[in-house]
């Protein structure tokens, strides 16, 4: 009971998060400097995650401990008071670091809590993943074939197959399923980086997307699955090893290629935030901009146990506006 009173408390503080780490990733855009945009959010990101009022570990987010100086994996964030609730966190201060690199869209900064132990770890770098929204969710099934995915889900929608939309990463590995769906008669919505602003689309109407489909992150899929819980979408996912060395690994550990999780699997229980904001335009989020004095954010933030989405645009006054980050402590977003 005290989870789900403090989740609806610090459901704004989640926004500020992903704000702050949009904010200072995007001042990099188009540097053609990949590390920088990925290490000033999250620096900003950590920074922020102070401010909250929680005993939060990290159970997604920038990699091992030895490897990663910041949202390691296991990492503690927030105040740790005595009376502060126990969540888990999963994050990713950019998904599509690339993308903001380079000044293309889809980019977008992610956060998801739930209550400790409910958000699950995938075994491999990549999984195969089928994300839809409340009207196609328990209808679709990720061993079928594409084509009687697409048909099942045109009849559910009362549309033609070729009114479908679906969308997919644009990867040499996806070239089967790109010919079968094409050949199906779909349309197909190609994007660069950041599948999961890709998946969460399918849930919200404004994106025109109906199915987001293809291999990408495993991280990003249990992002996806925090949202589309929110939502009441679907997702439904199967790990998929990048190559024969990861397969070895993962068939000696005993892991079955077979399985499919789906969204409870990747995400447990009934009390989840999902906070994420644009970092460059995307299919739901416009990305950070920045007009004289002022920088203007576009996030979405919402709760599984009331199923409340909420858009905030917020203007965020340069002479005024400070980021906390975790090396620097507070200062001007530009200085
Ligand atoms: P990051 O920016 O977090 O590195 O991920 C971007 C991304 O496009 C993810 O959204 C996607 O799941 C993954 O990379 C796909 O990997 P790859 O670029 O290796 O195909």
């Amino acid at each position: 009971m005290i989870n789900l009173i403090l989740s609806s408390e610090i459901t704004l503080d989640m926004v500020r998060v992903t704000e702050a780490a949009a904010l200072t990733g995007s001042l990099h855009l188009g540097r053609g400097d990949k590390n920088r945009v990925d290490q000033a959010a999250v620096d900003a990101m950590r920074g922020a995650l102070d401010y909250l009022d929680i005993k939060g570990t990290i159970v997604i987010g920038e990699g091992e401990k030895d490897k990663a100086p910041m949202l390691y994996v296991g990492e503690e964030v927030g105040s740790w008071n005595e009376n502060a609730t126990e969540i888990d966190i999963a994050v990713d201060p950019i998904d599509g670091t690339r993308s903001v690199a380079y000044g293309k869209p889809n980019a977008i900064s992610v956060i998801a809590a739930a209550e400790h132990g409910k958000i699950a770890s995938l075994p491999t770098f990549y999984s195969n993943k089928l994300a839809v929204g409340k009207e196609l969710a328990d209808k679709l099934d990720i061993d079928a074939p594409i084509r009687e995915n697409l048909r099942i889900a045109a009849a559910a929608l009362g549309i033609k197959v070729s009114e479908l939309t679906v969308s997919i990463l644009d990867r040499e590995r996806h070239y089967d399923m790109i010919k079968e769906i094409r050949r199906v008669g779909a349309r197909i919505r190609f994007v660069t980086e950041g599948d999961v602003a890709s998946a969460i689309a399918t849930a919200l109407p404004e994106s025109g997307i109906d199915i987001y489909m293809g291999i990408g992150g495993s991280p990003e899929g249990v992002l996806a699955a925090a949202a589309l819980k929110c939502l009441g979408g679907e997702i439904q996912i199967k790990p998929w090893p990048r190559d024969e060395q990861e397969k070895d690994e993962m068939e000696a550990k005993g892991v079955d290629f077979d399985r499919v999780f789906f969204t409870d699997d990747l995400v447990g229980g009934d009390n989840v935030i999902f906070s994420a904001t644009g970092v460059t335009d995307g299919s739901f989020l416009k990305g950070v901009r920045y007009r004289r004095n002022v920088a203007i954010t576009e996030s979405i933030v919402m709760r599984s146990v009331s199923r409340t989405v909420r858009r905030i645009t917020a203007y965020h006054d340069l002479e005024f506006k400070t980021v906390t980050t975790k090396t620097l402590g507070e200062r001007k977003l530009i200085t």
